[in-house]
């Protein structure tokens, strides 16, 4: 059906046409490697809430560079920390990163693996966790943010208030309807780069879309809007 035909093109389109992003380098293969590779995921999304792609990657491998591991961090001060984020403002996000890795490390057991047991760190919010569990550990829950809003929304037609709770609350539901349980993390982080390269808040470039057949949207020829309030 649609969600299936959904997958397997978003996935397809992925595999083709993913940026060679530096936090997807680190892959897991051996014992242990996905707190690795968790760690990595939590650093880069982290610093993506409120910093662009081509920003965030310099900072990501100075950041990985000084603390490879979650161990590392942990013995971190918070000055090291905050002179490491400089530029990329919310220094909030810094001490949360550096107050978690403590809290994990303290705990002893590894890095959580679930978003249950994610939502229990500090600073670690749903978006996160969902983002961790699923591209570190093959969860399949969903990642919304504002690309993945205006995706679904232009997928399914949907108007709707971008800010109303409600309405966030019901693309999250959508998205985990949607998300491949066989590839949930590569599945998200697909969708959140087609919002960021193709389905563009004006002008999208449905010519070129891996969705185009299944875009509600695009089929009443309604995909050229953004998501503003009632619109996409
Ligand atoms: N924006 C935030 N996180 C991302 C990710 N993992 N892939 C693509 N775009 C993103």
């Amino acid at each position: 059906d649609e969600t299936l035909e959904i997958r397997a093109s978003l996935l397809n389109w992925y595999d083709l046409n993913q940026r060679d992003l530096p936090w997807r380098r680190i892959s897991g293969n051996c014992e242990g490697d996905g707190d690795i590779r968790a760690y990595a995921v939590w650093v880069s999304e982290v610093m993506l809430q409120q910093t662009r792609v081509q920003t965030v990657i310099g900072y990501f491998n100075r950041w990985m560079e000084k603390w490879p591991t979650l161990n590392h961090l942990a013995q971190a001060t918070l000055e090291e920390v905050n002179e490491m984020w400089a530029g990329l403002g919310y220094y909030r996000r810094a001490r949360f990163l550096l107050e978690g890795a403590k809290m994990i490390v303290e705990e002893g057991g590894g890095f959580p693996k679930s978003v249950c047991a994610l939502r229990k760190v500090r600073g670690i919010g749903h978006y996160t966790a969902g983002a961790i569990a699923s591209i570190a550990f093959k969860e399949a829950v969903p990642v919304v943010d504002g690309n993945v809003v205006r995706v679904i929304a232009r997928l399914k037609a949907i108007s709707a208030n971008p800010k109303d709770v409600v309405t966030v609350k019901n693309f999250w539901k959508l998205a985990g309807q949607l998300v491949d349980p066989c590839r949930p993390g590569d599945f998200n982080q697909a969708l959140m780069e087609l919002g960021a390269t193709l389905c563009t808040p004006s002008s999208p470039s449905c010519s070129s879309c891996p969705l185009s057949a299944q875009c509600h949207a695009l089929s009443v020829s309604r995909q050229d809007r953004s998501v503003t309030v009632t619109d996409y």
